[in-house]
């Protein structure tokens, strides 16, 4: 029986891919890097400096700056996403997102949310959703990222559960590969193709029962 939920959060539970996407591209642009959607898939639940190494990468510039540059430049496009952001609402959840948390708060299954994103609590704020979830992982105090299963580990702790007990929902390679490497369920959400490893795959979370789902 399984016995909590573990969300990540950018592509599952709101669409703010397009935001960050607005940001990176804004700011290869002013440092002569092309990038486009296609590529952008790539940055899907990776960290901000590893989005920006790869962008560098990408645009064969990265032995062009030094960390302290780095920095520079990732808190420079922090600082649009940000200002993109401040127009989020409810109306910005995903489809489904809302019946089934309130499903799950009814049924008093708890959530935990393991994002890569320093702004998690922000976004949650946002949505209208912060007290729908017990914790956030902190990604500040993670070792590795995804797709380590460090983050979603920690997930299964703050919710007081093991992870073999927890469902995880991801969009993204990198998340379905942590959340099956720390021994989870998982729950592959919105792949226009299927998610490799996910063990099931839906396009809005109320497609599932929460009763069924507590069975895998
Ligand atoms: C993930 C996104 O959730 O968070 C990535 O999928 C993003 O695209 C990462 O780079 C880090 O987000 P932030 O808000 O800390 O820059
Ligand atoms: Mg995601």
């Amino acid at each position: 029986m399984k016995k909590g939920f573990v969300f990540d959060l950018d592509g599952v539970i709101t669409d703010t891919a397009k935001y960050h996407y607005i940001a990176w591209k804004n700011l290869a642009d002013k440092i002569g890097i092309s990038i486009d959607l296609e590529f952008n898939e790539q940055l899907k639940g990776i960290s901000r400096m590893d989005s920006l190494n790869r962008i560098l990468a990408h645009g064969g510039k990265e032995n062009d700056f030094t960390e302290a540059e780095k920095a520079e430049l990732a808190a420079k496009k922090n600082t649009e996403y940000v200002a993109l952001l401040q127009g989020l609402t409810e109306k910005d959840l995903l489809p489904g997102v809302a019946e089934f948390l309130a499903e799950a708060q009814k049924l008093k299954v708890p959530s935990a949310i393991a994002s890569a994103s320093k702004n998690a609590p922000f976004i949650l704020e946002k949505l209208g959703v912060a007290a729908d979830f017990v914790g956030i992982v902190d990604p500040n105090t993670l070792k590795k990222g995804k797709p380590d299963p460090e983050i979603f580990i920690r997930a299964a702790e703050i919710l007081n559960i093991q992870p073999e007990e927890a469902i995880g929902f991801e969009d993204a390679p990198a998340g379905i590969e942590g959340i099956k490497k720390a021994g989870m369920f998982a729950v592959g959400v919105l792949a226009s193709e299927p998610l490799t490893g996910a063990d099931i795959t839906v396009h809005r979370l109320d497609e599932l029962s929460i009763p069924d789902l507590l069975k895998k």
